[in-house]
């Protein structure tokens, strides 16, 4: 049976795992840094990137003492390669690169996305072709899949990701980063009683920096009045004019690009609401939704992804760069 050591470095979470090829989990072990850039309201890259160098070891040496496995018995080491912020990037492949050197093992550059796109095998394995809707804090893309190694991007947003949208708005209302669990939570207290305006985009692409300003500005304007904002009613309307603006997005490109299954990946595939209208609303191609425990970043993740990466005998060398901005069509990894 093989088997993959993966390690995930890319924003604010540093993590390890170990899974075998049947996509049993040995160990996977994360720790965030989320308390601390909370105080700032948002991801530091120059703080992130020294918090990692600070957890890489344990974590690395926690995860592979919890599989009960020895690094000498992997198939390959994964790390993450892109996108993502830099400073942090490096960590993790610095890292991997060691292991990697050390123990004569190959080395697999996952893409991050492609990480949050197969975590969904775990509850399922994948009928081609896939749709996937890709929603975190840096990215909002609808993903046309037509087999493993196969990535076409149908759209994406024009401006804000839409996990940044939640961030922001979160701020607008005075809440803690990241703002979208939060949001999740408030909606539901919420009532129909803002109105903000459904983003008018052409096509496949999303807006969401239009609907982010409409809440600032309504948030102004009760102020100046002396008016009391909401925040649960905010958080309403935010969120159903979002969710709206990426369901129908969705429905449209199931007309174009038939696909046999729709799945949700990154970190907004956690929220409520947005399982709930995709459950209600997509029928034809089977709907996969991410374990919720698995949908902010994690390795087991990258070790899912990486397992496709190993099949194909896509490797990448101990001099291969990070790529802050990787494109999901890119195929920088093959040797
Ligand atoms: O995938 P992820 O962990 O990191 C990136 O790759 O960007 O996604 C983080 C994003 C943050 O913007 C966070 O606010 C958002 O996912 N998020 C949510 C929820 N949980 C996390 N957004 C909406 N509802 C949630 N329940
Ligand atoms: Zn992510």
């Amino acid at each position: 049976m093989k088997k993959i050591l993966a390690i995930e470095s890319s924003c604010d979470e540093t993590a390890c795992a170990v899974l075998d090829e049947d996509l049993n989990i040995l160990s996977s072990v994360v720790t965030s840094q989320i308390d601390v850039h909370a105080r700032f309201g948002g991801v530091i890259p120059e703080v992130a990137s020294r918090m990692h160098v600070e957890q890489i070891s344990s974590i690395v040496s926690e995860g592979v003492k919890r599989s009960g496995i020895n690094v000498e018995d992997v198939d390959a080491i994964a790390y993450t390669i892109g996108p993502g912020l830099i400073g942090s990037l490096h960590v993790g492949a610095a890292a991997a690169k060691a292991l990697a050197f050390f123990y004569e093992k190959p080395l697999i550059g996952v893409h991050h996305l492609k990480g949050h796109i197969f975590i969904n095998e775990l509850i399922e394995p994948l009928e081609y072709p896939v749709l996937a809707l890709v929603v975190s804090g840096g990215h909002s893309e609808l993903v046309y899949i037509e087999n493993d190694d196969d990535f076409k991007i149908i759209g994406t947003t024009l401006d804000d990701a839409v996990g940044e949208a939640y961030d922001k708005v979160a701020r607008i209302i005075h809440e803690a980063y990241p703002g979208g669990p939060v949001i999740d939570r408030l909606a539901r207290l919420g009532k129909p009683h803002y109105e903000l305006p459904l983003p008018k985009v052409e096509g496949l692409d999303f807006s969401f920096s239009g609907l982010k300003n409409a809440a600032l500005q309504l948030s102004k304007r009760l102020e100046k009045n002396g008016e009391e904002l909401v925040k649960e009613d905010l958080a309403y309307a935010f969120q159903e004019t979002a969710l709206k603006h990426l369901l129908k997005k969705t429905q449209l490109a199931l007309e174009e690009y038939p696909a046999k299954t729709v799945l949700l990946a990154g970190g907004v595939a956690a929220n409520s609401r947005l399982r709930e209208l995709m459950s209600e609303n997509i029928h034809g191609p089977k709907l996969i939704l991410p374990p919720l425990k698995y949908c902010t970043d994690n390795a087991t993740m990258i070790a899912c992804a990486a397992f496709h990466y190993l099949k194909h005998g896509q490797f990448v060398t101990l001099d291969t760069s990070s790529m802050p901005s990787m494109s999901i069509e890119e195929n920088g990894t093959m040797l």
